[in-house]
This record gives C-alpha cells, sequence and structure tokens, in this order.
C-alpha cells in the first residue's frame, strides 16, 4: 500500500477503513452492519460498563508468497468466544454469523493486509459484551459485537530473540475456580498491576504461577508457556490459564515433527530441567525465553542468548503453515476470497 512501513508496527492501535458490528436484542441477533467510524455507543448503565460482562477474541491474517490470505484457526477462536459466552452468562453468537463477521472485516479491509515480505500480518480483534441497561448485578438483555483489525507486527518488540520473564508471588491473575480459561477483560485488568512491574524492571511478561499453592506454572502474561527437554514439548494443564489456540497447534505440530508431547502440572523448579522454554500465542507467536527470574527465592532459570534449535523449528513450522509455504495438512486455515 502507499507509503506504509510496515515494519513501524508493533501493537499499538492502527484506524482502519472499516470495522463489522452486530446487535443482540429481543433475544436475537440482527444484521452485520459495517461502519467506518471507531467509537461505539455503550448504554451508560451496561453490564459490559460495570460489571465486566465482556469477552474478546485475538487472530491473524496472512499474505502469503503466492498471494493468498489466510485465517489462522478461525473456527477455534469462535468456539472459544462462544465458551468465554457461556463462562460469563452472555448471549453467544452462531460459528457461522462469527465467520461471517471476521470475514467481512478481513476483505473491507484487504489493503491493510501486510505484504509477505514485511513479516507484519493483519490481527483480528472480536470483543462481545453486555451493552443493555441493568443495574442489578444480573446478565444484560442486550449484547454488542464488533470486529475491528489492524496490521501488527511483534508484540514483544525483540521478536524471536529471547527475553527475560520474571515470577511474583504477590500477584494471581485468576481464582482456580474463577474466569482464567475464558477470554473476559477482568483477567486482564487483573494482570495490569504485575504486568507494568515486570515491564519497569526489564522483564517481557510475569510467568504467573497456580493462586492456589504457588507451585505450579500457568502462563506468561498474555501467552502460555512452554518447556522443552529429551525431545518432549511440555506445557502446563491448569484450570486458571487459558487454552491458547496456539499452544494447541504447537502440540501438533511437535507431535508431527516426532516430539513427545505432555500436558500437565509443571512444578517451578521443573523449569531447572528444560533445554529451551517459550511463551506461544497469537500476539506472541513464538517468545523465546532468555532467563526466568524467581526474585522471591533468589533463582534464575537460564536458557540463553539465542533462541533453542526445536523453538526455531516449531515457530518455522507454524509461520510456514500461517504463510502457507508448508503444507495446511491439518486444515487450520481459512482462505480469504478477496
Ligand atoms: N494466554 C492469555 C492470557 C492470552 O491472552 C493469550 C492470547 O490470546 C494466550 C494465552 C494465547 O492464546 P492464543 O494462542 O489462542 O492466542
Ligand atoms: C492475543 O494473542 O491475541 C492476545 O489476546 C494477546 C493480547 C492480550 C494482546
Amino acid at each position: 500500500m502507499e507509503n506504509i512501513n510496515w515494519k513501524e508496527f508493533g501493537f499499538g492501535y492502527t484506524k482502519t477503513d472499516y470495522n463489522v458490528r452486530c446487535q443482540f436484542r429481543d433475544g436475537k441477533w440482527g444484521q452485520l452492519e459495517i461502519s467506518s467510524s471507531d467509537q461505539i455507543n455503550v448504554h451508560i448503565a451496561a453490564t459490559g460498563l460495570h460489571y465486566g460482562q465482556q469477552a474478546f477474541e485475538g487472530m491473524k491474517a496472512f499474505r502469503g508468497p503466492d498471494g493468498k490470505v489466510r485465517i489462522f484457526r478461525l473456527d477455534e477462536n469462535g468456539k472459544r468466544l462462544q465458551n468465554s459466552c457461556n463462562g460469563i452468562m452472555m448471549a453467544k453468537m452462531s460459528l457461522e454469523l462469527f465467520e461471517e463477521a471476521i470475514l467481512k472485516a478481513v476483505k473491507l479491509n484487504a489493503r491493510w493486509i501486510p505484504p509477505y515480505e514485511s513479516g507484519a500480518s493483519l490481527y483480528i480483534r472480536p470483543v462481545l459484551f453486555g451493552n443493555g441497561a441493568q443495574v442489578g448485578v444480573n446478565p444484560a438483555s442486550e449484547y454488542t459485537f464488533a470486529v475491528f483489525v489492524m496490521p501488527v507486527g511483534p508484540y514483544f518488540k525483540e521478536g524471536f530473540k529471547p527475553t527475560d520473564y520474571v515470577v511474583y508471588r504477590e500477584y494471581d491473575r485468576a481464582a482456580p475456580q474463577g474466569t482464567g480459561t475464558f477470554k473476559v477483560g477482568g483477567n486482564y485488568a487483573a494482570s495490569l498491576q504485575a504486568g507494568t512491574r515486570a515491564h519497569n524492571e526489564g522483564y517481557s511478561a510475569v510467568l504467573f504461577l497456580d493462586a492456589k499453592e504457588k507451585k505450579y506454572i500457568d502462563e506468561c502474561g498474555p501467552a502460555n508457556f512452554f518447556g522443552i527437554k529429551d525431545n518432549t514439548y511440555v506445557t502446563p494443564k491448569s484450570e486458571s490459564i487459558l487454552p491458547s489456540i496456539t499452544n494447541k497447534s504447537l502440540c501438533q505440530i511437535a507431535e508431527d515433527l516426532g516430539m513427545a508431547v505432555e500436558r500437565r502440572r509443571v512444578a517451578v523448579e521443573e523449569l531447572a530441567d528444560f533445554k529451551e522454554a517459550g511463551a506461544c500465542g497469537t500476539a506472541a507467536v513464538i517468545s523465546p525465553i532468555r532467563k526466568i527470574v524467581d526474585a522471591d527465592h533468589q533463582k534464575e532459570y537460564v536458557y540463553g542468548d539465542e533462541a533453542g534449535k526445536v523453538s526455531l523449528k516449531l515457530y518455522e513450522t507454524l509461520r510456514g503453515i500461517q504463510y502457507g509455504t508448508i503444507e495446511d495438512k491439518h486444515n487450520w486455515n481459512t482462505i480469504v476470497e478477496l
């Protein structure tokens, strides 16, 4: 596109041409609407504003060297949004309506999908919230769904260069039987104090431990954790983490590459056994970990200044599938007919 420096983008907001909206009223979802404004009407007594009845999703569209545009795991994101809606009692939409809205938003902003060579992609952000007046603590009867898109580069500015993470025991992101497995805004609000402190102290993100016992790894700020040892991909099983779609894909890729995969509780001390470690997610892709500092216990777990071989292979395979240079044998991509 004209005069766009695609390398400039991180995760700051960029206004694109159009967004797509839909309203739930009288027990049903209405027609998709297209808007070029990035403002939205919110009722002063909306439950989304007062009681956190809100959920969002995050996925990406990639322009391949063959010129095709692919959205990675659109259906999985739709199912996860439905699950978040169930979790906090919001009206959910059908997968068909979700997919139609996403495809519309991407097509209408086709000129904002970065070229292959840039290494950038188009981030897709759907959001759904209670937008009906309700002052007693009850679910709303009206909801707004909206989806906007914007070009993005790396989430952590170092990209694939390893960076540092920190464990603090005085903060929790989510309670054991709380909302940690749903992609709801309240979890992110709850992570801000710890995350901001981590950034101020020079870390990429916080490695949260399980809130109950503080013994096991939960997740890495806005990403899941994985460790590599003995040709095995190990990732935490926990009732308070977001089920990452990137992580699920990496488990499959690891298996396809002939590795063993273990999804189980991971004790903090096990960090010493991993040869490589990383954070993974739509925004983070794979962000390799250089070291994890456990400040309370005066311990450091060091993985090195360069990404390990296995992390690199996983990263290249994931990116290859997303950009269409490696066969998509599990049918993860939705091709966008522009
Ligand atoms: N964990 C949290 C808390 C997140 O916000 C995200 C981002 O979506 C992830 C993990 C990674 O999930 P996914 O790979 O589905 O993007
Ligand atoms: C994503 O990876 O899509 C996320 O939601 C991370 C984010 C909170 C920026």
